[in-house]
């Protein structure tokens, strides 16, 4: 499958509401319009393309879904065939919900963790449309799509075969984290859109990272935490695998915002997969925030 980007997540929350002052005064998006006009919905964006990250009010903390680009609609043909190839049941969507979505054409399907996912292609584009929330230079999209995700499922091995032989996504490299291990994922030049931590049990998004033009951004983004007492899960530090100068606050959604400049990336044919033994060459101690709170019971645990 010819995945070339994030393009979207969609989120559920009973904090919807406040993301509409945390995400411009906090992160530094743009508000966008809800296509679909609801109550209690905010729509953001950190670039030209309008509600790229849309938190809905409801009862749990949970990703709802995250929308994978694909370049064409030969290419979402494509997709098609090869998930239902591989046993997958493929979901259809109606032309109202390819206009909710701010899509040409989108289809859904669900993974062996039972996270659901979309397949977009032709997402709507409003050439020289954003404006940051707050003074900041802006954020690193493009090629390298929303910015990368970070999950936790149930079963590691068997996620990672279906998000590498299905979805077609490559490895970048693995970290050790205590016996624990973490796979970073690409599907662009941005050193990961997607890693993957298994969680015994459990499903759900760690954290979302969005990448700032400068570093001043990351640094202004720390004090408005400290200022507006926002709980900050990982202090600044430096990751040893995509170089990324990041911290980590609690979003108002249970999952983790990592706030990051100036990461490595990749170049496919030069690449070589790696392992390391620590996430971080300095920082990213820990703070004050609680642990994360975007979790439930993942599909591998059903069956147990
Ligand atoms: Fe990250």
């Amino acid at each position: 499958m010819k995945i070339t980007s994030l393009g979207y997540l969609r989120l559920e929350s009973p904090e919807a509401k406040e993301w509409s002052t945390f995400g411009p005064e906090v992160l530094g998006l743009a508000v966008s319009e809800d296509p679909l006009g609801r109550d209690g919905t905010v729509a953001l964006t950190n670039d030209d393309r309008p509600g790229r990250i849309v938190i809905s009010e409801g009862r749990h903390n949970r990703l709802q879904r995250m929308g994978w680009e694909v370049p064409g609609a030969d290419d979402l043909a494509l997709a098609v065939e090869e998930l239902e190839r591989a046993g997958v049941a493929v979901r259809r969507a109606t032309a109202e919900q390819c206009a909710a979505a701010r899509v040409r054409d989108l289809v859904g399907f669900t993974d062996p963790a039972g996270f659901a996912h979309e397949v977009f292609y032709g997402q709507l584009v409003v050439p020289g449309s954003f404006r940051p929330g707050r003074a900041m230079s802006g954020f690193v999209t493009g090629a390298q799509g929303l910015g990368h995700i970070v999950l936790m499922v149930p079963d590691l091995a068997e996620s990672l075969e279906f998000y590498r032989t299905v979805l077609g996504f490559k490895v970048s490299d693995e970290i050790d984290m205590g016996g624990e291990r973490l796979v970073f994922l690409h599907v662009n030049p941005r050193h990961h859109t997607l890693a993957v931590a298994g969680v015994p049990g459990m499903r759900g998004l760690h954290h979302l990272m969005l990448q700032v033009g400068s570093v001043d951004d990351v640094g202004m983004a720390y004090d408005l935490c400290l200022d507006r007492k926002i709980p900050i899960a990982m202090t600044l530090g430096r990751h040893t695998n995509d170089r990324m100068l990041s911290f980590y606050l609690r979003s108002p959604s249970g999952f983790e915002i990592e706030y990051g400049w100036g990461a490595d990336t990749v170049d496919e044919d030069q690449w070589v997969v790696t392992h390391m033994r620590s996430p971080s060459i300095w920082g990213h101690r820990p703070g004050d925030a609680p642990p994360p709170g975007c979790l439930e019971p993942g599909a591998g645990s059903r069956s147990s």
